[in-house]
């Protein structure tokens, strides 16, 4: 376990651990001397010449609790230190990216999700890894972070066990805000595709707030399909195209239409992966 960051300020140190980002309180609750370990601070208010007890949450637990948050997110490890600060935009779109997703967190309670599209090394992931390091440690929100084809290899794993897919989508769909990233990814079987719809439709129906990130295009359908096609023609044609509404689906495209303002990058962005070679 590598020390990333130490923030003495707030009391918590970010390191990486099994490849995700874990953060540990500096001092935990149990030990504190301010509350006695019961997380609640007691003092006592003089009013009209009466005595009032008057409990408030001690700071280190109300610390201890964000932190949970934190972990409970599994943002990942390489993006532990990721931040609105260190992500420089390379053009416009990208600081339209940085502008959303600032506002959308430090503007919590958000009412609407963002997407965001581009190509590899870009700093999606980055962006929405921020964003939730943002959300759980200072709003204090319940968040996570899945990319999407990790998830469906836990399903396919969970059914070996004897679990439903609806057991583990269940704790995901309950999220304030979830973050799906790398979505358009994989095989696009019809597995796949019902495991998404099922976890976007009852995010949607719930209200509850989701983020993605893709390397597909945000634009739409390119016309209406006319004449018979078959469900395979379909798929086929699906695994070619380099929209992220072939990929997942028009009833998927349209409710992520609904949840998210998306925002696109050029073909031309920066890999920032290659540019630290240089
Ligand atoms: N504009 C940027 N400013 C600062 N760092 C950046 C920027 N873009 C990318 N990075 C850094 O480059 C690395 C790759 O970024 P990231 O993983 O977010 O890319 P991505 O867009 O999610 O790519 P992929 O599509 O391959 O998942 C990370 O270490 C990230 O912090
Ligand atoms: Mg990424
Ligand atoms: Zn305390």
């Amino acid at each position: 376990m590598t020390s990333l960051k130490a923030c003495e300020v707030s009391g918590f140190s970010i390191e990486r651990h099994e490849g995700i980002a874990r953060a540990t309180v500096a001092q935990r609750v149990e030990g504190c001397v301010d509350c006695s370990g019961t997380g609640l601070l007691r003092t006592q208010v003089k009013e009209n010449g009466r005595i009032y007890d008057v409990a408030s949450p001690c700071p280190r637990a109300r610390m201890e609790r964000r932190v949970a948050l934190f972990n409970d997110a599994r943002v990942p490890a390489v993006h532990a230190q990721s931040t609105f600060e260190s992500y420089k935009p390379a053009n416009a779109e990208q600081a339209q990216a940085v502008k959303v997703a600032k506002e959308f967190a430090h503007g919590w309670p958000s009412k609407r999700g963002f997407g965001l599209s581009g190509p590899v090394g870009t700093g999606k992931t980055h962006l929405l890894a921020a964003v939730l390091s943002h959300l759980t440690l200072e709003h204090g929100v319940a968040c996570g972070y899945v990319e999407i084809s990790l998830l469906f290899a836990q399903i396919r794993r969970g059914f070996q066990e004897g679990k439903s897919g609806g057991e583990i989508i269940g704790p995901l769909a309950q999220l304030h805000v979830l973050a799906i990233d790398e979505l358009g990814k994989g095989r696009g079987t019809p597995f796949e595709l019902d495991t998404l719809d099922e976890l976007i439709a009852r995010r949607y129906n719930a209200g509850r707030i989701t983020l993605f990130a893709t390397n597909y295009s945000l634009r739409p359908p390119e016309g209406k399909r006319s004449g018979v096609v078959t469900t395979e023609a379909l798929l086929e044609g699906a695994k070619e195209s380099k929209l992220l509404c072939d990929r997942v689906g028009e009833r998927i495209y349209s409710r992520l239409c609904d949840l998210c303002d998306f925002v696109e990058f050029p073909p031309q962005s920066p890999d920032q992966r290659r540019a630290r070679l240089r």
